[in-house]
């Protein structure tokens, strides 16, 4: 069954300079959690209780935010504000933690294969925190969970775009095999809209089998130089086992300004009282 969840957090976050100059992008926060607490809240919401993260340099900031601060935790006990560190504490009690540095960037699947040493042999969850998923039910690494106890292949989220974006994203073609699910024949990293297979746009969530390690390693660099997960996964795809799976719930992308402010009111609305 499913154990791992991976993070790939080494990127850069330049679309938030300067606050991300010496800062981990990740650790932004919604409101006043960062976004990458959501991400291992999402994950252990699903059962995955090892934590892996492929970080960087400038990223400390991830590995001290799942450590224990003894001086914060003195000052804090007993007082009103204790609660404000229950999740950050039942995560950090239930969880472990593993990390290692990807020395250059050479792209996503680049970032996946240097996770490989903390991921083993196993089917493991990715998820790049940038994809704030917000639901009312269960989140959405849990409903793929479910969806791989069924299935045992790779699975990616995905969600309809407008045919104008699909230059930002991974982009996949299939036959549906139920209302929500596709088994993948074609995907293609960041086409551009003439190019694209459909508007069905892969966002920061994957399931994937061990094997895709093998493919990532024959998989040279695509679009942007980079070695994508998309052109790995496409090589999995062609033997019929990867699925796309149309989440429930909203997802927004704070690698974006836009998105993150977005987000930031949602959240601020569903989570938080008017006069916090
Ligand atoms: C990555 C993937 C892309 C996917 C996107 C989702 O791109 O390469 O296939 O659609 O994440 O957020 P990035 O946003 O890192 O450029």
């Amino acid at each position: 069954m499913l154990k791992k969840c991976l993070y790939p957090v080494a990127g850069y976050g330049t679309r938030f300079l300067p606050a991300t100059k010496s800062m981990a992008k990740e650790m932004l926060p919604i409101v006043d959690k960062p976004l990458i607490q959501y991400a291992v809240k999402e994950a252990m919401d699903a059962g995955l209780f090892e934590q892996a993260f492929v970080t960087g340099r400038t990223k400390r900031s991830i590995e001290d935010h799942f450590d224990i601060s003894y001086e914060l935790e003195n000052e804090i006990r007993g007082s009103s504000k204790e609660d404000k560190l229950a999740e950050i504490r039942h995560i950090r009690e239930n969880c472990v933690f593993t990390y290692t540095r990807q020395k250059q960037m050479l792209g996503l699947g680049h970032a996946i294969l240097t996770g490989e040493p903390m991921i083993g042999n196993e089917p493991f969850g990715v998820i790049l925190a940038d994809d704030l998923c917000i639901t009312d039910g269960d989140p959405v690494m849990k409903q793929m969970a479910d969806l791989y106890a069924e299935y045992q292949c790779s699975i990616v989220a995905i969600e309809e775009v407008p045919k104008e974006d699909t230059a930002k994203y991974g982009v996949i073609a299939g036959e549906a095999i139920r209302d929500d699910l596709y088994r993948i024949s074609d995907m293609v990293e960041k086409p551009a809209p003439e190019d694209a297979p459909s508007n069905l746009a892969i966002i920061g969530r994957y399931i994937l089998t061990p094997d895709i390690f093998d493919y990532i390693r024959n998989t040279p660099p695509g679009a942007g130089g980079e070695i994508q997960i998309t052109d790995a996964l496409l090589q999995q795809a062609k033997q019929g086992r990867v699925l796309a799976y149309r989440f429930q719930g909203r997802r927004f992308d704070c690698g974006s300004l836009h998105g993150f402010v977005e987000a930031t009111n949602y959240c601020f609305e569903k989570f938080h009282k008017p006069d916090e």
